[in-house]
């Protein structure tokens, strides 16, 4: 089958499975709670009615403020700030920067050395370090570099406001469901990411992408979207620099990109756009601007600093749907242990619990959870357990009833508990936007602490409950209370994964203070970093499912969220021996190394497709294992400056056109640049390289960029390519750590940093800098600022017979 055979098969699959699943208990079930779903809402929201068009109209006056000011217009008024940092904010109709989810500290503070002040065409203009926004009488708003170039104009947004009076609502006020549209230019070559994790991908092309958390229901493939993590944020690169735009808006809403012409018609360049709409909300946005490393330091001050993960979250990991039985797990441990295989970790999915009832274990086929956790764990494998948010709604499940208790559960607008369907039967969902549920919540980790876990996977939290048609999910008119200012699912509904990984984190920080909690969330939004990371979720088995998931964890990086990975193998099928390798080898070299599948999948342990997989596998792990120094290095920078480990090719090089249009490799820190095989039957693939000399790190014969080059990639392994100059920390022979140093090109300097990581615990350690040079044919290497390097020195790169 050929990628496109395998999207319809993928999508065909759905349709069959939809139709048998109505025949079965759980399908009637699904049918009458569809249909629950939708009178909740009929009843529940109120009627859309009619509604008036409006426009901000001309402007009358403007306010000063500290960091820029208000601009008051016939219809409305925007308020620009520029924080100290540098992010600006703009916000209509009275719109202030908080609340919000997406902001780790609240609102910065304003740079107090800008002002707004009158420009010479009518409008207004705030001047900083380093962008100056414009004003026009009309409302339209343009970002510029300091050199004056356009990076963005927002043209004046339109709302749609009830009538006022209708359904109570307050004469003259503008209610929280308005809807707004607001349309942006870029730059003829610009080029849109971002927008959360995204199937179609990296590079967003032409289209609609939707802004609601929502479970594929099976296996997807590329162009299904929306997915579990959707975020308002456009990152644009284009010839004139890199900024990215954060709608801070959770609302249902969409995205529709376009990109633009270079000498379309008559020769002039007709722009990129994007245009935003949403079902009501909040119109507020951030812009930064910068390079791509600036924008995303700035972004992580603004949104925080990803969590660090744990060293052995960073090995090998091995998950499944179906383990069944701890006698099955031990077996499994056993294969890895018994072929050379080193493993990390083993996931335990919803199999393990009592009739799927979340914090609970089934106790014939687990019987002593605990004793196999400290059995694996001397080891050195940890258990990590699924947590799913929807609990399951039975007198006599005492979380149920300890959540009942302390009114934990979302309500209908009538006051009484929505109750879903998820993998228990009918379920109830916490409230997690209330910080008194999420300190419940989070004490029921003790549970899996005590279980013998070390850590957790958040799944099914977009969230979901099973409907045989429409929104697999809550009702809108469900009631949250929205940190205390109450409002309904309308507003909560992408904040939910979110906030249940707050609870999460912080219930296992308590439990254990001195350990970095670890922690992965399918759904999420905006800051979700804080809290960990994510994964590709149910991405289908076949070529187009493998490329989806790099495209997907590429996005969420250039979004803020470092740390994700995808079920190598994909969730749902049988992957070929080929198909499973080559995604086994790129995952090999992703933050989240990690397989996993569904419980009518194929295996996924290396040894299930033959002696030659397994031997090619082996090295993959062996690779990773001897990164895994360059790997903590990465989490630590990642935390220190919001550097994803894995980069677009374009990073260092955003104004390099066919960088930016490369989707098929990726930098993996500075060092490295890795081209994963993404279809059948290759043995050589192109490369695109970024400007300087690129060592093939197998044999080792270096190549010039920027360019395209042929690099073998046979069966054992994927080509990966390392940096002239470059020094990264592995793991030697011995386990000690030594720097790989790839020798600069004549002429050059390299460097590197390293960042020696005790494995797990709070100590914030010191930032190493190495540079490199050439001296006399010879490669030295010496520590910034002086000092001892403590580490061997391993050179490659040189010609054979050099000193
Ligand atoms: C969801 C998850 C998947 C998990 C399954 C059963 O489909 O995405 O990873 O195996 O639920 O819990």
């Amino acid at each position: 089958m050929d990628g496109h055979d395998q999207v319809w098969s993928v999508r065909w699959g759905k349709v069959v499975g939809a139709v048998r699943a109505l025949g079965s208990v759980r399908g009637l079930r699904t049918l009458r709670w569809a249909w629950r779903r939708r009178r909740a809402d009929a009843l529940g929201l109120p009627r859309r009615g009619p509604e008036r068009a409006r426009v901000p109209g001309a402007a009358v006056r403007m306010e000063p403020r500290p960091g820029g000011g208000v601009i008051h217009f016939a219809r409305s008024s925007l308020r620009v700030r520029v924080a100290a940092g540098g992010a600006v904010f703009c916000g209509w109709d009275g719109a202030v920067p908080e609340p919000s989810y997406a902001l780790a500290d609240g609102c910065p503070e304003p740079d107090a050395r800008v002002v707004l002040e009158p420009d010479t065409e009518g409008g207004w203009r705030v001047v900083a370090e380093r962008v100056t926004v414009t004003v026009s009488r009309h409302g339209a708003v343009d970002v510029r570099t300091p050199g004056g170039v356009v990076l963005r104009r927002e043209l004046p947004p339109r709302w749609w406001d009830r009538v006022p009076g209708d359904d109570g609502d307050v004469p003259g006020e503008r209610s929280v469901d308005s809807r707004w549209v607001q349309r942006a230019e870029v730059a003829a070559d610009a080029r849109f990411f971002g927008l959360g994790g995204r199937s179609a991908g990296p590079r967003l092309r032409a289209g609609t992408y939707r802004l609601w958390n929502t479970d594929p229901g099976g296996a997807f493939v590329p162009g299904d979207d929306p997915l579990s993590v959707t975020m308002p944020v456009q990152f644009v690169v284009a010839d004139a620099g890199t900024h990215l735009v954060f709608h801070d808006n959770s609302w249902d809403g969409t995205v529709t990109l376009r990109e633009g012409v270079e000498g379309a018609g008559s020769g002039h360049d007709r722009p990129g756009c994007a245009e935003l709409r949403m079902d009501g909300g909040p119109l507020r946005y951030w812009i930064l601007v910068g390079t791509p490393a600036r924008v995303l330091q700035c972004w992580t001050a603004l949104t925080g600093t990803p969590a660090l993960p744990p060293a052995w979250a960073l090995g090998p990991q091995h998950a499944r749907w179906g383990f069944g039985s701890q006698t099955e797990v031990r077996r499994v441990v056993s294969g890895y242990q018994e072929r050379g295989l080193p493993l990390s970790a083993v996931h335990l999915d919803i199999d393990h619990f009592d009739g799927h009832r979340v914090f609970t274990v089934d106790r014939t086929a687990f019987p002593d959870l605990p004793g196999l956790a400290r059995e694996l764990r001397a080891e050195g494998v940890r258990l990590v357990s699924i947590v799913d948010p929807g609990v399951k709604a039975e007198p006599g499940n005492a979380v149920y009833e300890g959540g009942a208790a302390a009114d934990a559960y979302v309500r209908d607008a009538r006051g009484r508990e929505v109750r879903g369907v998820v993998w228990p039967g009918e379920a109830v969902f916490p409230d997690f936007t209330d910080a008194r549920v999420r300190k419940w919540w989070g004490g029921l980790y003790a549970e899996r602490v005590a279980q013998g876990f070390s850590g957790v996977w958040h799944d099914m939290n977009e969230p979901v409950s099973f409907a045989a048609f429409g929104d697999p999910s809550l009702p809108r008119s469900a009631r949250h209370a929205l940190e205390g200012r109450g409002g309904d699912h309308r507003e909560a509904h992408n904040v939910y994964g979110l906030a249940m990984a707050r609870a999460g984190y912080d219930g296992l920080l308590e439990q254990r203070p001195e350990e970095r909690p670890f922690l992965f969330s399918r759904s999420g939004w905006v800051g979700m970093q804080r809290y960990g990371g994510t994964w590709s979720g149910d991405v289908a088995t076949g070529w187009p499912g493998l490329r989806a998931s790099l495209s997907l964890l590429l996005g969420m990086g250039l979004c803020g969220v470092p740390y994700s990975g995808p079920d190598v193998g994909g969730f749902s099928g049988v992957p070929s021996p080929e198909l499973y390798l080559r995604w086994f080898q790129m995952a090999a070299f992703l933050p989240l190394f990690r397989t996993h599948s569904a419980m009518t999948a194929g295996r996924r342990e290396p040894w299930e497709y033959g002696s030659e997989v397994l031997e090619h596998a082996r090295a993959a792990l062996l690779e990773r294992m001897r990164l895994l120094p360059y790997f903590m290095t990465l989490a630590q920078l990642a935390r220190l400056s919001g550097a994803p480990y894995v980069r677009p090719v374009w990073w260092h090089a955003p104004r390099d056109r066919k960088l930016r249009d490369c989707e098929d490799a990726f930098l993996l820190g500075d060092a490295l640049l890795v081209a994963p095989v993404l279809g059948p039957g290759v043995t050589r693939r192109a490369v695109r390289l970024p400007r300087g000399r690129w060592y093939d790190t197998a044999s080792g014969r270096a190549y010039d960029g920027p360019g395209q080059v042929l690099v073998d990639a046979p069966l054992s392994r994927i080509p990966v390519l390392a940096r002239a100059g470059a020094v990264l920390p592995v793991a030697g022979a011995e386990g000690a750590t030594e720097l790989e140093v790839w020798a600069p090109k004549p002429g050059r300097h390299g460097g590197g940093l390293v960042v020696p990581d005790a494995g797990d615990g709070w100590e914030r350690p010191e930032v190493e800098r190495y540079e490199t040079r050439l001296e006399g044919g010879r490669v030295v290497v010496e520590r910034q600022g002086g000092g001892e390097v403590g580490y061997r020195v391993r050179v490659r790169g040189l010609p054979e017979g050099s000193p």
